[in-house]
């Protein structure tokens, strides 16, 4: 079988001003405007996005949002709605981040409420999941996992799914420079590949599963050389242009060596 097209997002998170996300723009494109082995997304703060979407026109990076509200509009103060995002351009909105979880209280009930408002309106939802510490060394990681994952997808319809993409992000391995070894990270995608399967059968195969957490240019290759991992989630080596844009081609040599292989 063929290795299936990877994905490298950037998730900003709460950095860069305007003129920060318009500089970084014009550096990174011109080192990664010819990368067409795989799928670049950047998502950047709100405030980033309209002035990104004129400099990302046409070019080979998507642009992605690092959440949204469930609600179509209304009396909402601070939320941003998913037809606000496709006005600005995004493709892609990254629900579940633990980050939200965690500091802000996100419950599952809301982040599946969350995926459905992005899949009926277009969106593409990269869910994250992952455990803390404590969980894993109960040895409960792989149930925390799969119920957050039950929960974020339940009564979608298999061509719903098929619009997904999940990224395993361990909290413990988030800014930490703590990498999962990427046999513990290829462990617990295939254990995501395995729910997704019970929930669509076989086109389970084709659904992107990304892991996050202290990637780098140095240790990109060997996780992208495991099975279930296809493609990467990249917080703090994505704020530099040229850092991130060397990750991406590590990323595109390696797919580029694989395909055909598996
Ligand atoms: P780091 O790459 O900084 O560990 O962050 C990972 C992350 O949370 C991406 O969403």
């Amino acid at each position: 079988m063929t290795k299936r097209r990877s994905i490298i997002a950037g998730n900003w998170k709460m950095y860069k001003t305007v003129s920060e996300a318009e500089d970084y723009a014009v550096r990174f494109l011109e080192e990664v405007k010819n990368v067409t082995e795989l799928d670049i997304i950047l998502c950047a703060p709100f405030t980033a996005l309209y002035p990104l979407k004129t400099e990302l026109e046409e070019s080979v990076v998507h642009l992605g949002a690092q959440n949204m509200s469930w609600a179509d509009q209304g009396a909402y103060t601070g939320e941003i709605s998913a037809q606000m995002l496709l006005d600005v351009a995004c493709t892609y909105v990254i629900l579940g981040h633990s980050e939200r979880r965690e500091l802000f209280g996100e419950t599952n009930e809301e982040v599946a409420k969350k995926v459905q408002k992005a899949l009926a309106t277009g969106l593409k939802p990269i869910l994250c999941v992952g455990e803390n510490l404590n969980i894993r060394e109960e040895g409960k990681a792989a149930e925390r996992v799969q119920a957050q994952v039950s929960h974020a997808l339940s009564g979608l319809s298999t061509e719903e799914l098929g619009r997904m993409v999940i990224a395993y992000e361990p909290i413990w391995a988030i800014g930490t420079g703590k990498t999962a070894s990427s046999q513990d990270a290829q462990e617990m995608c295939a254990t995501i590949r395995a729910t997704l399967t019970g929930l669509m059968g076989e086109a389970a195969e084709q659904v992107p599963i990304l892991y996050g957490g202290s990637v780098k240019a140095e240790n990109i290759a060997e996780l992208l050389a495991e099975r279930d991992i296809n493609g990467a989630l990249v917080g703090g080596a994505s704020l530099d242009p040229l850092s991130f844009a060397k990750l991406i081609h590590n990323a595109a040599y390696l797919g580029v060596c694989a395909e055909g292989t598996e």
